[in-house]
C-alpha cells in the first residue's frame, strides 16, 4: 500500500490517498463532494473503511482526512472516541467475552482475566502472532449458557476459567492442521 506523499502537490496527495483506501470508500467520499456538512458523514466513512479492511490504520485515517477535507485531528478524534473502531489489525480469530449481566454474575470477569493472562493482551488488542483479538461485548442472547465466550461465529458456554486454555489450544491446533493456502 502506498503512503500519503510527503509533498505539497495536491494531485500527488490525492493519488496517494486514493491508493490507501478501498475503491468503494473513495467513491462514497467523492459522492459527498460539495456537501456542506461532510463532517457529519465521517462516522459512515470510517465504518466503511473498517468493514472493508477490518481496522483503521494511521494511513487510512490520513487518506480519509485528505479526500474528505476534514482535519486529521477530527478523524482520529472520532476513531479513538468510539470503542467500535479498531486501531489495530484484527487477529485471525475474534474472541468476544460477554460481559452482560447474566454472564457477569456467573464469573465473566474471571474468564476475561484468564483470557488476558493466557493471550498476554488486554481488551481491544491482538496477539503478536496475529492469531487472536480480544473484545468484550454485551448480551449475546444466549444467557442460558452463561458465562459465554464467542470465538468467530461459535458460542462457547458455560465456560470455566480452567477451560480457557483448552479452548484456545483447539483453535491453535486447527491452524496447525489446516492446509496451507
Ligand atoms: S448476558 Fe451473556 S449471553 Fe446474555
Amino acid at each position: 500500500m502506498s503512503t500519503i506523499a510527503n509533498t505539497d502537490n495536491w494531485l500527488e496527495i490525492k493519488a496517494a490517498a486514493v491508493a490507501a483506501l478501498p475503491p468503494s470508500v473513495v467513491e462514497f467520499i467523492a459522492s459527498l463532494e460539495g456537501s456542506v456538512h461532510s463532517e457529519s458523514h465521517l462516522i459512515a466513512i470510517l465504518h466503511m473503511v473498517q468493514a472493508e479492511t477490518g481496522w483503521l490504520s494511521t494511513e487510512q485515517m490520513g487518506a480519509v482526512a485528505q479526500l474528505a477535507q476534514i482535519p486529521l485531528a477530527k478523524v482520529t478524534g472520532v476513531a479513538t472516541f468510539y470503542h467500535y473502531f479498531r486501531l489495530q489489525p484484527r487477529g485471525k480469530h475474534m474472541i468476544n467475552v460477554c460481559l452482560g449481566t447474566a454472564c457477569y454474575v456467573k464469573g465473566a470477569d474471571k474468564i476475561s482475566q484468564r483470557l488476558m493472562d493466557n493471550l498476554g493482551i488486554q481488551f481491544g488488542e491482538t496477539t503478536k502472532d496475529g492469531m487472536f483479538s480480544l473484545e468484550s461485548t454485551r448480551c449475546l442472547g444466549t444467557c442460558g449458557l452463561a458465562p459465554v465466550v464467542m470465538i468467530d461465529d461459535q458460542v462457547h458456554g458455560p465456560v470455566t476459567p480452567g477451560e480457557v486454555s483448552l479452548i484456545l489450544e483447539k483453535y491453535l491446533k486447527k491452524e496447525k492442521t489446516a492446509p496451507k493456502a
